[in-house]
């Protein structure tokens, strides 16, 4: 099979192409979470020195494009979501001068490089808010967040009973300058991320700026974090939280009040205008910046922030919050390739990010193996048979994700197939969401964000000469890069492998099913790649071909067993 150029977006003569402005489409991002990446000054907090120690491993995993989750100066309240200043690299990670070379070195390789913005809030020390709180209330100053008056006879109640995503009010109170109690400000997330006030112009350039700012250094585009957040309606009489909450367009889910685009707090219509701005800014650019939304929405609405003309391409999650199942599967991906279709972009696909329960774990528990945002995994360092079974099915699932048309997101460690991390203790985490509720301990998304083993023995298996910021557990080594580099039935080769042969056969859009039965799911592409994935307990008959591929790394064998994907070419 010989893929046309056409056919063939991300071979890497075109991915590569500096000009080509579809490169994006059929994209397999890696998502680096930078502090747990590879820490290159030993102070135990990963940087840019490591991760420039490493872009030979990235050139040979074969991705298309890097995406960083946030790097900027931050108090790591919230893991560095939380953002001093949007125009700077924080010193712990490293300079502009080191993300340069990181541009560059990628681009050599040819692949592309994608950064988190961080829109809807800023953190308590960005010197913005500082100006806020000194300039006092009904000041230009504080109108670029959302303060008010609290109520109560001297305004101690918060101005409404809205809770923060991350639990607790959703208002802080702030203290003037004289030294009295004063307004409450807003914030989704914690107290340290006040939320920005999108209405004023002010606020809009600056982002406006900061996108320029990144453009012009050779950025080739941005993960927009939480896209349906930024918009708000603040006016009076608040709605309750109940009411709120009850019309959630967060996972799109619930009966809501209120009509599409008119929730006061997500999903606002008016959010096209912003990033009708956005755009107009990547596309100042050649090729033009791309950006794709976190944009947690009712699917007929994502069509709002994957448009051309907005932001091009949005997350779907769907996946990470299905449970192992073939029809919950093939519902998914046929639901979500008509609406990237009809959005003019394309399909994406994500197992794994820095907020979730690793799937290699989700899918080792034998019930629902849905999205547990934030809530830790069970010990399966301990259970082989779980353990096993959560890696088959990763593997499977992910061989199925790359198969597809559109762009996979791959999150740092999976390519190892890395479990979740179990067990970190309360006194060492440090995710916000880490807290004891009703007595029990939720573990928060530490376990995800363990700094990743590079070698089986040595001082922090590789990550750190010195020090490790989250605690790595004995049995990390096994899963090491080094280990799996000279294993040719790891999961980091089997990683490799696939996206080799991804770039010889990606191709557009379609698909077509084929019916192999109700515990499969199977497709086939225009240029005749075919997959097939086993999501029941019986061996499946495979479709005439030639096997490319088979996670079971059994070999060419007319059955795939449970749990495994194959690959099929004509
Ligand atoms: C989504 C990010 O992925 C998550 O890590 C963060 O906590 C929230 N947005 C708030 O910025």
């Amino acid at each position: 099979m010989a893929p046309t150029d056409n056919q063939n977006p991300t071979a890497r003569g075109q991915a590569g192409h500096p000009r080509n402005p579809d490169w994006w489409r059929q994209a397999a991002v890696y998502q680096i979470y930078p502090r747990s990446f590879a820490d290159g000054d030993g102070d135990g907090i990963g940087d840019f020195k490591g991760v420039l120690t490493k872009i030979d491993y990235l050139a040979a995993l074969g991705v298309d494009a890097v995406w960083f989750s946030p790097f900027y100066p931050s108090a790591l309240v919230d893991g560095g979501y939380d953002v001093d200043d949007y125009r700077d690299i924080d010193p712990l990670i490293g300079t502009l001068e080191e993300f340069d070379q990181i541009i560059s070195q990628l681009h050599s390789h040819g692949i592309k490089v994608i950064i988190d913005i961080v829109a809807n809030h800023s953190s308590d020390r960005h010197r913005w808010f500082h100006d806020a709180l000194a300039a006092g209330a009904g000041s230009a100053e504080r109108a670029r967040y959302l303060f008010r008056d609290g109520l109560g006879q001297d305004g101690e109640e918060p101005p409404n009973d809205w809770q923060s995503l991350f639990g607790g009010p959703a208002w802080t109170r702030v203290t003037e300058p004289d030294g009295t109690p004063g307004q409450w400000y807003l914030h989704l997330f914690t107290t340290q991320q006040p939320d920005w006030n999108w209405a004023n112009p002010e606020v809009r350039q600056d982002f406006l700026t900061t996108l320029r700012f990144w453009g012009d250094r050779g950025v080739d585009g941005f993960r927009v974090d939480v896209a349906m957040c930024l918009a708000k309606d603040l006016s009076e009489p608040y709605p309750t939280w109940a009411d709120l909450a009850s019309g959630m367009a967060l996972v799109g889910a619930g009966t809501s009040p209120y009509a599409d685009g008119q929730h006061p707090l997500f999903d606002r219509d008016e959010l096209s205008e912003i990033y009708a701005q956005w755009r107009d800014v990547f596309d100042a650019y050649s090729p033009p910046l791309f950006a794709v939304a976190e944009a947690w929405v009712a699917p007929h609405r994502r069509a709002r922030y994957a448009s051309p003309k907005s932001l091009g391409q949005a997350f779907n999650f769907d996946l990470l919050t299905a449970p192992w199942d073939a029809a919950a599967f093939r519902e998914i991906i046929g639901a979500n390739v008509d609406l990237a279709t009809q959005a003019g972009s394309t399909s994406t696909w994500v197992l794994s990010n820095h907020d979730v329960v690793r799937h290699a774990s989700r899918y080792a528990q034998s019930g629902t193996t849905g999205l547990n945002y934030g809530a830790g995994a069970a010990p399966l360092s301990v259970d082989a048979t779980a353990r096993d079974r959560g890696l088959a099915r990763a593997q499977a699932a992910t061989a199925l994700m790359l198969a597809l048309p559109g762009s996979s997101y791959i999150y740092q460690g999976e390519e190892l197939g890395l479990p979740e991390v179990s067990g970190i203790l309360a006194d060492q985490a440090q995710d916000p969401w880490a807290r004891i509720e009703n007595g029990v301990e939720v573990a928060g998304r530490d376990g995800c964000r363990v700094p990743l083993p590079w070698t089986q023995t040595g001082p922090y298996f590789g990550f750190s000469a010195n020090a490790s910021w989250l605690p790595q557990p004995d049995w990390f080594g096994a899963y090491s890069a080094a280990v799996e580099s000279a294993d040719a039935s790891s999961t980091l080769s089997f990683y490799r492998a696939a996206l080799a042969l991804r770039r010889e056969f990606q191709t557009d859009e379609q698909i077509e099913w084929l019916e192999l039965g109700p515990e499969a799911v199977a497709f086939r592409r225009r240029n005749g790649w075919t997959c097939v994935t086993n999501f029941g307990t019986e061996p499946l008959a495979l479709p005439a071909g030639r096997i490319v591929l088979r996670t079971d790394g059994a070999a060419d064998r007319p059955t795939i067993p449970a749990a495994t994907t194959a690959w099929i070419v004509p």
